[in-house]
């Protein structure tokens, strides 16, 4: 009924608000035997970290990691495995909020930002933690990409998973340009370091006007074997979908060629196939690596477009709790392209899928 959980034999529940004093999640149906340390998901949180740069969010959290449960060492587990290992039981991850300003928001405590949760999360519950977003702020995908570490375990080293920037507001990257030895190499995630000056004019000029900026995120999985998914109901391409669409301001999710597809030729659209050495080949990728809701062994392919932060210093027009018209303006420390920030999030939602699906095709057919 809450949602706070997904996934089927590898289930993630997240819990906590932006300001509360903690937030984490429960991992639920990690193999036993996997070595797992805080230092194995640490690296994944400091990508996805507030501060990093002028355009990000100036909240400095530590976003420091603790494992609470469900890894266990002894001498004899040392002997055999080298170090910690899971047990199979549900694995609790705690990180501490160290740097809520909640002071900041006492103007919107009665009012509702457009664009922003505040108005539905009073219609559903009619009580609200309205401190930093309370649960509906993406503090709370802190605790996806903790879970996002434990499943790339999951998945081994044959899966690799990665996201980069490919838009920012009108300004998209050239794909011929594409090189993703570059996105961890500047701020912004991009994958051109030739974008990199033009994003960062856009968006010191929508931050200098009190604005924000969108972003299109792209996310890839290499290394995933053909026959991962389900037909019908259990869709690989749909569980990946809701999985990114879950992403806070997240807007519209493309598979492979996405709604560029229904402008294709039909003789183009199909991803034809030669035998290769190790198995078929396939001499495109249009289908984003999935046919039938099942993996075809190509990289899974997935884009995701959010929209421009909606908490800004421009006015704008709404209601406060009592349906006063007002003009909201926000102040306090907010992200003026979510989008950034966004791409080590998609990654981990990808991660958890897969481990989820890995996990059941190895359960129906071994
Ligand atoms: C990484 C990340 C950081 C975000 N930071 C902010 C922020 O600083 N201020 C804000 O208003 N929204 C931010 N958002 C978006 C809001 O959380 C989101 O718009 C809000 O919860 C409403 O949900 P919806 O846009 O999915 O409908 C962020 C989203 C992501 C993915």
């Amino acid at each position: 009924m809450s949602h706070n959980t997904f996934g089927h034999l590898f289930r993630v529940t997240t819990w906590g608000e932006s300001h509360g004093p903690a937030l984490g999640c429960v991992i639920d149906g990690c193999p036993p035997g996997l070595p797992l340390t805080e230092s194995d998901i640490q690296p994944w949180l400091d990508r996805r970290k507030p501060g990093g740069s002028r355009f990000v969010t100036q909240r400095r959290e530590a976003d420091a990691v603790r494992i609470l449960s469900g890894v266990f060492e002894d001498a004899a587990i040392t002997a055999r495995f080298g170090g910690p290992v899971t047990t199979g039981t549900p694995i609790s991850l705690l990180i501490e909020n160290t740097d809520q300003r909640s002071k900041d928001y006492g103007e919107i405590a009665r009012q509702f930002r457009p664009g922003h949760a505040d108005f539905t999360y009073q219609a559903k519950y009619g009580v609200r933690d309205y401190r930093g977003g309370g649960r509906s702020s993406a503090r709370e995908t802190a605790a996806r990409v903790a879970a996002g570490a434990v499943a790339r375990k999951v998945l081994g080293e044959g899966v690799a998973i990665r996201a980069a920037v490919v838009q920012i507001g009108p300004h998209r990257i050239d794909p011929a340009r594409f090189d993703w030895a570059e996105v961890d190499a500047n701020p912004l995630f991009a994958p051109d370091p030739e974008i990199v000056p033009v994003w960062e004019a856009h968006l010191d000029e929508r931050r200098k006007r009190g604005s924000s900026a969108g972003a299109v995120v792209q996310v890839e999985a290499m290394g995933v074997p053909a026959g991962w998914g389900a037909p019908v109901y259990g869709k690989l391409d749909a569980e990946l979908a809701a999985a990114l669409m879950s992403i806070n301001a997240v807007k519209g999710v493309e598979i492979g060629a996405g709604f560029a597809a229904a402008a294709m030729d039909g003789a183009d659209a199909s991803d034809e196939m030669r035998a290769g050495a190790a198995g078929p080949r396939f001499l495109s990728n249009h289908a984003g690596g999935v046919l039938g809701g099942i993996s075809t062994g190509q990289p899974i392919v997935a884009r995701i477009a959010l929209k421009p932060t909606s908490s800004i210093a421009t006015p704008r027009r709404s209601l406060d709790e009592d349906g006063a018209e007002i003009d909201v303006r926000t102040l306090g420390r907010h992200d003026p392209c979510v989008g950034i920030r966004a791409a080590p999030v998609a990654e981990a939602m990808v991660a958890c899928v897969l481990a989820d699906a890995f996990l059941r095709h190895r359960a129906q057919v071994g």
